[in-house]
């Protein structure tokens, strides 16, 4: 293999810029030229690609982002707008792709696999949100966010006696909302894959009230309910004061902490090595500390995402 191209696509998540470098230089490293695409599978069905250089990827391992770009392009799910990328990528002579993103990512990867175009997944999201790896890539990082705003809204709300609730991202998925619920210490946590009883909330609220709790810390992930309207139903049922915050996209940005570096330069790695061996329509992942990969169509159709319930039964012991 002589030519691969690399391409960040769906939301994007620290660690994907050290990703694209580890794919760079360990592709170099191997005579092998790599071409970044830019913008998503958007660019690449536009042929937005640029050849990639040891010098493109300097000073990109400690930078939030992604130096390509990215985007969400639903328009790929058009077998003839895929037909187009293809052409694109073989008007350069670059044989093969290797996609960073989530499973919206892993889903066009897979479609160009299925048409005979070799692509290897990384998983790149906040979210953890992707089978066949026990960490994605900014997972990490994202926590340390969370963690970090909700250290500070536990200051104020314990100086002003209220209830706070943390609204937190991860589409369907729980894990930064329990994890960062142990993390942060918090009093409840709702989950989408546990569901949500309002009746259970007030209950709890009220029993950490009688036993002389004064503030309390309420983490619930996206899409479950409006948390400006259950602040509202919070003070109309215990009258006590309740503010929610919506911690947004702050929570994708910023610098990747060093777990995500190192996860990301190993994945990118085995994504080259995947590629030399002649492999295709592979996803990578970690999974009890070593890396390992799984097919792309068994990632997305068959394997299931194991919900931590230790860790749920643990921060119900601990709140
Ligand atoms: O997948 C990452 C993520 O940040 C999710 O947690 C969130 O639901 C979604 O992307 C937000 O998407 P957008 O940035 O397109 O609004």
């Amino acid at each position: 293999i002589k030519k691969i191209g690399v391409l960040t696509s769906g939301g994007d998540a620290p660690g994907m810029n050290s990703a694209i470098r580890a794919v760079v230089r360990c592709a170099l490293a191997n005579d092998i030229e790599v071409y970044g695409i830019y913008d998503g599978y958007a660019g690449l069905h536009k042929g937005n690609l640029k050849q990639l250089t040891r010098h493109s990827v300097s000073d990109m391992i400690n930078r939030g982002g992604t130096f390509l770009g990215s985007a969400r392009f639903p328009e790929f799910k058009e077998e003839s707008v895929r037909q187009e990328a293809i052409k694109n990528l073989e008007k350069h002579g670059i044989e093969a792709l290797v996609v960073i993103g989530g499973d919206g990512s892993y889903m066009g990867a897979k479609k160009l696999s299925e048409m005979g175009y070799p692509c290897i997944g990384i998983p790149g999201t906040i979210d953890n949100d992707i089978a066949g790896t026990d960490y994605t890539i900014g997972f990490m990082t994202c926590l340390n966010t969370i963690v970090d705003a909700v250290d500070r809204l536990r200051d104020t709300s314990s100086s002003h006696n209220r209830i706070s609730i943390v609204e937190v991202m991860g589409r369907y998925c729980g894990d930064l909302t329990l994890w960062s619920a142990i993390a942060g210490g918090s009093e409840y946590v709702v989950l989408p894959e546990i569901g949500f009883d309002e009746a259970e909330l007030f209950e709890h609220i009220e029993t950490g009230e009688a036993s002389g709790k004064k503030h309390a810390i309420i983490m619930i992930t996206e899409h479950v309910t409006d948390v400006t309207e259950l602040a509202k139903r919070i003070e109309a049922k215990t009258g006590r004061e309740t503010r929610a915050t919506i911690l947004g996209h702050i929570q994708r940005g910023g610098s990747p902490m060093a777990f995500d570096r190192v996860l990301a330069s190993r994945m990118g790695a085995r994504a080259v090595e995947l590629l030399i061996d002649g492999k295709s329509a592979r996803c990578i992942g970690l999974q009890y500390g070593k890396m390992v990969d799984h097919d792309i169509i068994e990632c997305l159709e068959e394997m299931e995402r194991p919900f931590r319930e230790d860790l749920y039964n643990l921060s119900n012991v601990l709140f």
